[in-house]
């Protein structure tokens, strides 16, 4: 099969497409997936480098998220309800390969009403921000969101859903075009270019002085956006885009009264198993009613130019969720 392998670490840019490489083994708990979408993430660069929290052995097939079938081979894991044929979306090493396998549990159907290209970029970011929003900052309809990185991967779902729950929301990029795209995919109300200094100014200005309830933040923004949160606001901390983890002097969270949240979505299915479905029941229903949808990059890599797609991602040219496309969705016409 064709797979991204990676025999020794290397930059992405320098990594090739094997086209002969076998198809992976499915373990006791595993099904077996014919590989349509690959999500790409900003992990997948490190890995690539050796550089991630989880490395695979070598050789390894590089990428996580995926979007596709199960195979007409697949073993069925008791109390596992998916069948042969079935779209599904979810994780597993080795998603840059027309098969991979994964752990029936981390493997979800795709509603109807979203192509495989939209399903590979749902398993990491969607449940991050809708968790971070609902179940950590207790968002309510009517309250003011900042989020920050707004048209990124994890961005444009929180701003999405935080529109779903009722919230206004300040969409905060580093370009007017990803500021366009926050409004016009994710339906934010008002942008601001974060790289203009004062920048916090004008969120105050919006907020007719009072600032946002809830900050968003997956950049390492915090300290910057602290200058324009609420009274009793929340400020989630997401995520380190810029590569720099950020240190806070405590004496703000006291004087402006507000909680610094965090929120590792990953760690669910080890401290908080029970809730991981619940979070995926709204979420489905949210997606499968419209009221929500996945945030595709306008250029779909094919697999063979998966490097230019993890090269833009490096260099922050991506918006949505970048993605690779491995087989053709043959199955859009049955849909419609
Ligand atoms: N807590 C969790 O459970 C969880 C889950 C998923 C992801 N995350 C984290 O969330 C962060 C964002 O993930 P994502 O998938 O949304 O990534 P992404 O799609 O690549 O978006 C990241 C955005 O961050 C902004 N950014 C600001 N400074 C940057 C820099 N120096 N280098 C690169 N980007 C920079 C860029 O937007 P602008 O150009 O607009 O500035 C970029 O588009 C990552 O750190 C990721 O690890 C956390």
């Amino acid at each position: 099969m064709r797979a991204f392998v990676l025999k020794s670490y290397a930059h992405p840019s320098q990594i090739s497409l094997t086209t002969d490489y076998p198809e992976p083994r499915p373990g006791p708990q595993d099904v077996l997936v014919d590989v349509y979408s690959g999500g790409l993430n900003f992990f997948d660069i490190l890995q690539c480098q050796g550089k991630y929290q989880n490395q695979p052995p070598m050789p390894f097939v590089l990428g996580t998220e995926f979007a596709g079938r199960i195979s007409a081979n697949s073993p069925i894991p008791k109390g596992c309800k998916l069948k042969p044929g079935d779209r599904v979306f979810g994780a597993g090493q080795g998603a840059f390969a027309e098969k991979l396998t994964a752990p029936w549990t981390s493997v979800l159907p795709i509603p109807d009403n979203i192509s495989y290209d939209e399903a590979a970029g749902l398993f990491v970011t969607w449940p991050t921000s809708y968790e971070a929003l609902v179940g950590r900052a207790q968002l309510k309809p009517g309250e003011w969101v900042l989020v920050t990185a707004s048209a990124g991967g994890v961005g444009i779902a929180a701003v999405q859903l935080a529109k779903a729950l009722g919230a206004k929301v300040i969409a905060a990029a580093g370009s007017q075009e990803k500021l366009d795209v926050s409004k016009r995919y994710g339906g934010a109300d008002f942008g601001i270019d974060y790289t203009k200094p004062g920048w916090q100014q004008e969120v105050l200005k919006i907020t007719g002085g009072k600032g946002v309830d809830v900050i968003y933040d997956p950049v390492g923004l915090i300290k910057d956006s602290l200058k324009c949160i609420a009274w009793k606001g929340r400020a989630l901390v997401v995520g380190f885009a810029a590569g720099t983890i950020e240190k806070l002097p405590l004496n703000l969270v006291l004087l402006k009264n507000i909680s610094i949240v965090g929120i590792h979505w990953g760690a669910y299915t080890k401290n908080d198993r029970d809730r991981v479905p619940e979070v995926w029941q709204e979420l489905i229903a949210l997606l499968s009613s419209g009221r929500v949808k996945p945030v595709v990059y306008s250029e779909v890599f094919p697999l063979e130019k998966l490097p230019d797609g993890l090269v833009a991602i490096e260099k922050r040219q991506t918006w949505g969720k970048a993605i690779v496309r491995i087989r053709q969705d043959d199955s859009v016409k049955a849909r419609l």
